[in-house]
């Protein structure tokens, strides 16, 4: 199709079978089984989309809305028992993947009890799909919208492994995380007392002027690129972060030593969330 000058969706299927693959690759999930995880995150992320169009007015159920509900629930029930299933057989026969080590984790000699087995291995898969899913593709748009910066990765692909910071500071994923204040404190001249919520949004961490000089310039030579935030901050800093830009890097040395001139075309769809920039459709074609 490329070879044909075809549009095609090809970033919306690569983006999201990248990261989702190779979240599946550490855990141990052999690769037959991976399509399965594609279904079920499509479900999860759908269910997403209409309860925020449900907070917004009241959606009509209609034959299709329940059939989906149904199908929902069938997939969120076959995703933790495939969950449990595999941890449980990984106790008996230990494996070298993370699977057998969450199976095998013990807290003050006990292992960990089911509800903790279920979040501990989806934490993985929810925190690592779409955050590196909706890079991959908000980088595609930022070099059709920065073409001299495309041409600078593509004459000195050296640059990638800088660019790949710079592209996660623009994009920024992750909209924001909540903490509670444990002491009283003033922040910028804001008051804020012990107990309260705050929100921290790393979009405006990440292009704040004064630490990024035009920060809604993706520059691919940024210096202190790696200064942004947004894999977070302190004790619960992204785990993954070290995973995500791996596979960043290699997919935009692939992409753009196989496809220099691909571009987004314009087209695309922006799925209803606030916790994620979530891309649901990117065109692309070459030329
Ligand atoms: C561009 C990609 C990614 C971004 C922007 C991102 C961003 C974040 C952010 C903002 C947090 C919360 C930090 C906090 O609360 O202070 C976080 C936590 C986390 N991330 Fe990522 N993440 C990415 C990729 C991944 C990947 C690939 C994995 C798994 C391999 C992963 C696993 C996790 C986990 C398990 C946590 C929870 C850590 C904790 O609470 O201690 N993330 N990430």
């Amino acid at each position: 199709l490329l070879e044909n000058g075809a549009e095609i969706d090809m970033v919306e299927h690569f983006s999201s079978v990248l990261p989702l693959f190779t979240l599946c690759e550490i855990l141990g999930v052999p690769p037959e089984d991976r399509p399965r995880f594609l279904t079920w995150m499509h479900y999860l992320e759908r269910a997403q989309d209409l309860a925020v169009q449900q907070a917004a007015a009241p959606i009509t159920p209609t034959l299709e809305l329940m059939q989906f509900v149904q199908d929902f629930n069938t997939n969120v029930e076959e995703m933790f028992d495939y969950g449990r299933t595999m941890l449980l057989k990984r106790r008996e026969d230990p494996k070298q993947d993370l699977m057998t080590a969450i199976a095998r984790a013990q807290v003050d000699g006990a292992l960990l009890a089911d509800e903790y087995l279920d979040g501990s291995w989806l934490l993985i898969v929810f925190a690592g799909n779409d955050t590196t899913r909706n890079t991959l593709s908000g980088a595609m748009k930022l070099l059709t919208e920065f073409p001299d910066q495309r041409q600078a990765l593509i004459d000195d692909p050296g640059l990638l492994g800088g660019a790949v910071d710079e592209f996660i500071r623009m994009v920024s994923p992750v909209i924001y995380m909540r903490r509670t204040a444990t002491a009283d404190t003033t922040l910028n001249g804001q008051v804020i007392r012990e107990g309260e919520k705050v929100i921290m949004y790393y979009g405006a961490a990440n292009r704040d002027p004064e630490v990024f000089p035009e920060p809604d310039q993706l520059d691919v030579r940024r210096a202190n690129a790696g200064k942004h935030i947004a894999f977070g901050y302190g004790p619960h800093t992204c785990i993954g972060k070290r995973v995500a830009q791996i596979q960043l890097e290699e997919a935009y040395r692939q992409i753009l030593a196989r496809f220099p001139d691909l571009k987004a075309t314009g087209e695309i769809e922006i799925a209803p969330n606030n916790f994620v920039h979530a891309i649901s459709k990117l065109m692309v074609k070459r030329g």
